[in-house]
């Protein structure tokens, strides 16, 4: 099996292995984690990174000498393993207060607290060289659309996304803000539901250069998507900041799984589209492969710790995987033969105007589309090789 090293930046959410398995139905099946053991076991494992939201870190309401304490503990284990912390988010859903949201509650104070909350966490964040700060709006929804004027709410989630990046250039924090999309659960709906949305709501900002997306597979996949195509368009758009990587199978309830413990054929394409380059020639992701998955609650702490590593392992698997794949002289031949090349040319050649184009017999008139519409793809073949390699038959 391949052995993870932080050269490979995989990266892990302090609330994951630390999930206590408390769910809707039934009380915890493990204790609690302590950040200082996460980040040990983390380094061990050969993980670059952790990252947090501020409540799995200090516990919600802790008094300051509390908070020193924990966060001095904290700073000493990443000093000594060299761990980093990627990212970091806000917990602005937990607490009764977020019920009906954060940046789109209705109440002005809860607004405003919200907002000092997250700017709280991004001090920290900063001092801890974070660069990409996460916002996941588990509660920014609704079960009943009376409740709640959408066009009115997403102006205030603009505004609160506007007034911290404004917060970020005036400290000189550098950091780049990545939204999180989720179709629901814990809300019926929850606003920004898919990659797409949050892209085009990341269009209405004042400075959208600076705000991207943290797609997460399972995510996509409650909403009945294509993760893989989800994430090319953002990568495409320049808006890949962050990733989470999980499992999930197919539209019910977010599993959070292993990565490729779900769709594995899907988090195989996934992986082979994170480590390559596209034929126009854009650069591969280069952030951290972060994990936001949740132990079976089932497993004891033993199973965690080996469940950080099938991440990870999974990962490093899915990529030898896919490079042997790309790799495959039949592959490449059965994509020459399907016509895949010919998509890194424009339709147009260079210099070539709509008018050449009509003066174009060819492309029109002459042209056979009656043998160009019978001509197959081979495109069966292709899943084949792909499913041949991903089990490892070739
Ligand atoms: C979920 C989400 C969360 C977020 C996290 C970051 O499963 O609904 O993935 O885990 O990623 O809260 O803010
Ligand atoms: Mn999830
Ligand atoms: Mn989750
Ligand atoms: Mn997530």
């Amino acid at each position: 099996m391949p052995t993870p090293t932080p050269a490979d930046k995989f990266s892990f959410g302090l609330w994951t292995m630390g999930w206590q398995a408390r769910d809707q139905f039934g009380d915890a099946t493990r204790g609690p984690l302590d950040p200082v053991e996460a980040v040990n076991r983390l380094a061990e494992a050969g993980a670059y990174g952790i990252t947090f939201h501020d409540d799995d870190l200090v516990p919600f309401g802790s008094a300051d000498a509390e908070r020193d304490s924990i966060l001095a503990a904290f700073k000493g284990a990443l000093e000594q393993t060299g761990l980093k912390v990627p990212m970091a988010t806000t917990n602005t859903f937990s607490h009764p207060v977020f019920k009906d949201g954060a940046f789109t509650a209705s109440e002005i104070d809860i607004r405003r607290y919200a907002l000092r909350k997250i700017m709280r966490n991004m001090d920290l964040a900063a001092e801890l060289g974070a660069e990409t700060y996460v916002m996941w709006g588990g509660r920014e929804g609704a079960e009943s659309d009376s409740s709640k004027d959408v066009r009115v709410a997403l102006q205030r989630y603009k505004e609160g996304v506007d007034l911290l990046c404004q917060y970020v250039v005036d400290k000189g924090y550098g950091m780049r803000l990545a939204i999180e999309p989720k179709p629901n659960e814990p809300r019926g709906d929850i606003l920004l539901p898919s990659i797409g949305h949050a892209i085009s709501f990341i269009s209405m900002l004042e400075r959208p250069e600076m705000v991207g997306i943290n797609p997460e597979v399972g995510h996509e996949q409650m909403a009945g998507l294509n993760m893989v195509h989800g994430v090319a368009q953002a990568l495409w758009q320049g808006k890949l900041f962050h990733v989470d990587l999980n499992g999930q199978t197919g539209p019910r309830y977010d599993q959070d799984f292993v990565f490729g413990h779900g769709d594995v054929k899907s988090a195989f394409f996934l992986v082979d589209l994170l480590e390559s380059t596209d034929a126009q020639g854009n650069p591969a992701y280069d952030g951290p492969r972060h994990f936001d998955y949740k132990p079976y609650r089932t497993d004891d702490y033993a199973d965690v710790w080996d469940s950080v590593r099938s991440n990870m392992v999974t990962y490093l698997m899915l990529k030898k995987r896919a490079a042997a794949f790309r790799a495959d002289p039949e592959v490449q031949e059965a994509l020459a033969a399907s016509g895949a090349d010919e998509l890194a040319k424009p339709a147009l050649a260079h210099g070539e105007t709509w008018q050449d184009l009509l003066a174009d017999r060819s492309a029109f008139e002459d042209y056979d589309v009656e043998a160009a519409g019978a001509k197959g793809k081979h495109y069966t073949r292709l899943d084949q090789l792909a499913l041949e390699h991903l089990t490892g038959f070739r």
